[in-house]
């Protein structure tokens, strides 16, 4: 379903099973050891992750290699690719890309369920919430889940770039329920890399009970 959130040179590989002990076995060995003292659901879902990113990196013509991740937790990709995974129950999914004129990806996958109240005020700041207050009342909570999405989206597409940690309010998000679209506006700088002001274009889904978001970045000699 990502793909359908995607430019077509990303590469999606996703699944809805759980990862099986195979799986798990076929780590390489330097990633067996970057979650050898996980729980066995975390090992399980870093597994699957890397299996998905590894088929959707062989369509475009790299060998398996072992994906391993910094202290920062996100994932080093072969020279050259740029990606994202995303985990959650009942989806996992790997989008991958050759770095080109496409610079950074970033999925997110949620359960399409209202985000939990007590939440809310660190998620959304002042503006989304009166937003969200605009909408029926019945789908207020998972419009909520949306935004959070979609934060989580921006955080990972942003973070190849600027190595930097965002907190929740760092960034407005505006969302078009009818069209499926969204953007996010730089509230803080980012690494020296995102200004104030600063946008990101995203697109969104529900399907299947879930809630999917992406977003691409492209070098700005190639920004419409
Ligand atoms: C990293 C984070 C975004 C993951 O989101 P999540 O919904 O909890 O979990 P998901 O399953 O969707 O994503 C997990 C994957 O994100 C990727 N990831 C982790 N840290 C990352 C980073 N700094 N940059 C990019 N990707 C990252 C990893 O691939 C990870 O899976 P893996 O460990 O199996 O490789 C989230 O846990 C987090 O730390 N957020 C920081 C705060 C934030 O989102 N701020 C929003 C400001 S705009």
């Amino acid at each position: 379903v990502f793909e359908r959130l995607l430019p077509p040179e990303v590469i999606v590989a996703e699944t809805t099973s759980g990862a099986s002990d195979a799986a798990v076995r076929d780590l390489f060995p330097e990633e067996q050891a970057a979650v050898a003292s996980a729980v066995d659901k975390r090992r399980r879902e870093f597994a699957l992750g890397r299996s998905l990113a590894r088929r959707a990196l062989a369509e475009l013509g790299q060998p398996p290699t072992p994906l391993l991740h910094g202290d920062d937790r996100a994932p080093v990709w072969p020279a050259g690719f740029v990606g994202s995974i995303t985990h959650t129950q009942g989806l996992c999914a790997a989008a991958v890309t050759r770095r080109g004129s496409l610079r950074s990806v970033g999925i997110d996958a949620e359960r399409d369920v209202d985000l939990a109240t007590h939440v809310l005020a660190t998620i959304c700041d002042a503006e989304e919430r009166a937003w969200l207050a605009t909408q029926p009342e019945a789908s207020q909570g998972r419009l909520a889940k949306l935004v959070f999405s979609i934060k989580e989206c921006v955080y990972k597409v942003q973070y190849p770039l600027s190595a930097t940690f965002l907190d929740f309010s760092a960034v407005r998000v505006d969302v078009d329920t009818n069209a499926g679209r969204w953007t996010a506006t730089f509230l803080e700088p980012a690494g020296g890399v995102f200004a104030i002001g600063d946008t990101v274009a995203g697109k969104w889904l529900r399907a299947g009970g879930l809630l999917l978001t992406a977003a691409t970045l492209r070098e700005p000699s190639e920004r419409g």
